[in-house]
């Protein structure tokens, strides 16, 4: 049988996620956080409604009792075709949006049937490197300061020029202590680690590697990408209390301590699709002049190994 994860079908991926980031960017500088998801959710429905496939949400906005958009098991596309298991985040980084900050992004991922984890919405430990690496060098059961020593030897240099990428957040305090005092740079980020994790994979960003907890939907969406471009990632799920737990046992996890690779997140061939909304440094963001918008948007097929980036520019409506 032919794979459906075809550059044809990762074009229709980008022109959903172009739709995604027009529409929210509309909201960018705002202030509501709420509006501009909203607004990037019904523009990549509508978008995805629109193409020839039998898709299936299993990373969405939630719950079907949650979100009335999107939801997990929602069945998208014209009801005929390939049939596609899709990851979707219409807008990483809604505060980034509302804030007009920098890096916020429209992301989705396609797969083949049965070929990305489907990941309660709870948080995940994560770390991941870019290619070029020996399988094994990072672990996410050693500290992070044993990860930089282990990947400064790898890529021989000292720990003070690795880049770490790590969310700022109060529960990262120990990770970025221990990272200062190895004498690793540590890039604090606002929001955005799917932005963190594809960042490993580009040298001029300066970041090496990618450490911390977010959300564990992120967590398969970065696995997409990086299962496109090479790179490795590790991540388990973190649970702060029953309800959580019972989120992860509906889409089906039985193993609360299991240690997820790369392999296991997106487990065939994958598209992944980032629209920029606002400027940053993986993609700029949406700009509106002249009568015109333009988009700019980075497009990975790991069936056929080809990366893209579409600078597209059409007559506004
Ligand atoms: P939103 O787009 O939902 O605001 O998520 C942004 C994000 O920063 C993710 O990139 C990250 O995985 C998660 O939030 C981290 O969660 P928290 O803000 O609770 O630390």
């Amino acid at each position: 049988m032919t794979s459906p994860i075809t550059d044809d079908l990762a074009a229709a991926a980008a022109r959903v996620a172009e739709e995604a980031a027009i529409a929210a960017a509309k909201l960018v500088g705002r202030g509501d956080e709420k509006a501009a998801d909203q607004a990037a959710v019904d523009a990549m429905r509508t978008a995805l409604n629109a193409l020839p496939m039998r898709g299936r949400i299993v990373i969405g906005e939630g719950e079907r009792d949650e979100a009335p958009m999107l939801f997990i098991g929602e069945e998208v596309g014209q009801g005929s075709g390939p049939e596609i298991d899709i990851a979707l985040d219409p807008l990483e980084g809604t505060t980034l949006t509302a804030k007009a900050m920098a890096n916020a992004l429209a992301v989705i991922a396609f797969a083949p049937r049965g070929g990305l984890l489907h990941a309660p919405d709870t948080y995940m430990d994560k770390i991941a490197i870019g290619p070029g690496y020996a399988q094994g060098v990072i672990d996410l059961d050693a500290s992070a300061a044993e990860n930089v020593a282990a990947l400064a030897k790898a890529k021989g240099v000292a720990p003070k020029d690795i880049g770490v990428c790590v969310l700022d957040r109060p529960r990262h305090a120990e990770i970025i202590a221990s990272l200062r005092q190895i004498g690793a740079r540590v890039h604090l980020i606002s929001d955005g680690d799917v932005a963190g994790v594809i960042n490993t994979t580009k040298p001029e960003t300066g970041i090496d590697l990618y450490i911390g907890s977010g959300g564990a939907p992120e967590g398969v969406l970065a696995a997409s990408a990086l299962k496109c471009v090479g790179g490795q990632f590790q991540g388990r799920l973190v649970f702060r209390n029953d309800d959580e737990r019972r989120r992860a046992e509906r889409v089906g996890v039985t193993d609360f301590d299991r240690r997820y690779d790369l392999h296991d997140l997106a487990s065939m061939d994958a598209i992944f699709v980032a629209t920029g909304v606002t400027q940053g440094a993986l993609l700029d963001g949406v700009r509106v002049a002249h009568g015109y918008v333009q988009t700019h948007t980075l497009v990975m097929n790991s069936a056929t190994g080809c990366v893209r980036e579409i600078r597209a520019k059409r007559p506004l409506r």
